[in-house]
């Protein structure tokens, strides 16, 4: 079983027990004495299943168990131990258990709670307060149920419920909070002289685009979506002028993955200020990294992306060989945009196929009719990829990879998703019971570049409320906080830097750091045995653990952050910041 269907399962059992529990307090209270039992039996049964779930999480790792032993193990401990006996002695009168029962269904309720809103890290104030709650509500519900503890049992529950409201909710306002991040303003970069300079302009305005046959409303850089292809040979220096003419949330040019000096870096609020409209920036950078890579406004990121303001960054080492195409899959306004249009070409003819994936979540490649390599991923080239047939590719939020291979003579077809893009001819498209290849184990391994580290983090993704801001929000959280609360990565120049990232949550996160790859050490607790991976987008999916090494030597402040951009501004974003 998988550490996230692991997950899962532990919810689903923690959620019978809750229902069992407080169902069979509520049938007992009503006198209905077969049914109570029934219930209480399911519950003890679901109570006690968890401690298989919860051993098995905590050792999967401990963020994936730590409040689950900390907090449910005790609290549904006290479930059973105050439950279970009283039952056993089957009582004559059904009711006389209905606040024992009620008391295990708020236990177990209190401590899913911690898992649901809290998370990870687990916290002395949530355990707190989980006692308050569970003590509170018991106290009312043998009042109401006409019960009379005595008065010095009911004194003393009101004292712990005060004490542990009071010192729980002081202790889980996490002390602390990030410096706030520097808002710089726009300046012009440094002039790069002498250098062969290719020049765009890129103009953001509200449009009306065709979608797969009909009107849209969009934001389109130069009136398309996506923005035009803007291409480089390695050397050149790039200029490109940002305007504005009407998008009133602004916008940003981010050169996705190209690992570009900070002040180019177009985040707003960190790097610059959002361009407004009538407002222009210009950007200017030398490529020297070679690959394919995109763009994309980072201001109001989520819904700028979604409305399409993109576009292709492809940088080449020299002039174009052979048939070479970017194809970015991108869906506006729910429907799949469609490919550009490729010419047919010769037998023989070498072929590379740029895919580039700018929505927020993963797509599923498949080309049919050839064998093929994966040349690059995240704009970098694998070492020695070996030839694959009958193969997808799952490429993240963001992700890019390069596939190459020579014109058959007979037809090929380009599926994503179960769609066909692209087709040269009749030939089968059932890809859908293909194996996907594993980027961690595939090419030409080489020997690890680093054996120690200067600085380790751990990011803990997950879910949880958020108090802080002026609404309560469901935020999606890194180590138990959202943005802009998640304190900064703080590295020096020069150091090595480790980080490991945990997915506890029920989702996939596509993980994005700015200004750096980072080198892909291990998933799971198994290394990496493949080319050497430099990724600088990829998927964690639920349970697992990514352990990923970059060398710090781009400085500036870099956005560290989710690339489901919905999740990036529900929270999920932090900072890397150089001291
Ligand atoms: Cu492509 Cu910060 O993102
Ligand atoms: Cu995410």
């Amino acid at each position: 079983m998988t550490t996230g269907s692991l997950l899962v399962a532990d919810l689903v059992i923690a959620v019978l027990a809750v229902a069992a529990w407080l169902g069979a307090g509520a049938a007992s209270a009503a006198r209905r004495r077969p049914l109570a039992l029934g219930l209480a039996a399911v519950a003890l049964l679901a109570t006690l299943a968890r401690a298989l779930t919860i051993t098995a999480l905590a050792r999967a790792g401990w963020w994936f168990a730590a409040e689950k032993v900390l907090i449910a193990a005790p609290l549904s401990l006290a479930a059973v131990g105050v439950a279970g006996p009283r039952l056993l002695r089957a009582p004559g009168d059904i009711r006389a258990v209905a606040v024992p029962l009620l008391f295990a269904g708020y236990a177990t309720s209190s401590a899913l709670l911690v898992t649901v809103l809290h998370g990870y890290p687990a916290s002395a104030g949530a355990g707190l307060l989980a006692v308050a709650g569970v003590v509170a509500a018991t106290v009312i519900s043998a009042r109401a149920l006409g019960a009379r503890p005595s008065r010095t049992v009911s004194r003393a529950a009101l004292v712990v419920a005060v004490a542990a409201l009071l010192t729980g909710t002081g202790l889980s306002v996490t002390p602390g909070a990030a410096p706030a991040v520097p808002h710089e303003h726009a300046s012009p970069a440094a002039r790069i002289a002498d250098e062969p300079t290719r020049r765009f302009t890129l103009t953001a305005a509200t449009a009306t685009v065709d979608a797969a046959g009909r009107n849209v409303a969009a934001w389109a850089f130069n009136g398309q979506v996506p923005g035009p292809e803007l291409t480089a040979t390695v050397g050149d220096v790039l200029e490109v002028t940002l305007r504005n003419r009407n998008i009133e949330r602004g916008v940003t040019v981010h050169w996705h993955g190209y690992d570009v000096p900070n002040d180019q870096d177009g985040v707003p609020g960190v790097t610059q200020a959002a361009v407004r409209p009538r407002q222009e920036f210009v950007y200017r950078f030398r490529a020297d990294q070679a690959g394919t890579y995109w763009y994309h406004t980072h201001s109001a990121s989520d819904v700028g992306v979604r409305m399409g303001l993109y576009g292709v960054l492809v940088v080449r080492p020299g002039p174009v060989t052979g048939l070479d195409v970017t194809v970015p899959v991108h869906t506006l306004a729910g429907r799949p945009l469609p490919a550009p249009r490729v010419d047919k070409v010769e037998a023989g003819v070498p072929v590379r196929l740029r895919l580039i994936n700018t929505d927020s979540t993963t797509h599923r490649y498949a080309l049919a009719g050839t064998a093929f390599r994966v040349a690059a991923v995240d704009g970098v080239d694998l070492r020695g990829p070996t030839p694959l047939a009958d193969t997808a590719v799952l490429i993240p939020a963001g992700g890019r990879y390069d596939l190459v291979f020579d014109a058959p003579a007979t037809p090929v077809a380009l599926v994503v998703d179960g769609r066909t893009v692209y087709s040269t001819g009749p030939v089968s498209t059932a890809t859908g019971a293909w194996p996907v290849l594993d980027p961690l184990g595939y090419g030409a391994t080489a020997p690890v570049q680093w054996s120690r580290f200067d600085k380790t983090f751990t990011l803990v993704l997950d879910r949880g409320l958020d108090l802080r801001g002026l609404l309560p929000r469901y935020a999606h959280t890194v180590n138990g906080a959202a943005d802009p609360d998640i304190p900064p990565q703080v590295v020096r120049l020069g150091d090595v830097v480790r980080f490991t990232i945990v997915n506890r949550s029920q989702i996939v996160h596509p993980w994005h750091l700015h200004g750096h790859h980072v080198l892909v050490l291990a998933r799971d607790g198994r290394p990496a045995t493949g080319s050497p991976l430099w990724l600088d987008s990829f998927d964690v999916r639920p349970g697992e653990v990514w352990e990923v090494a970059f060398r710090a030597d781009n400085p500036g402040m870099w956005a560290n952050h989710c690339h489901n951009l919905a999740h990036a501004d529900a929270g999920m974003t932090l900072h890397l910041m150089y001291s």
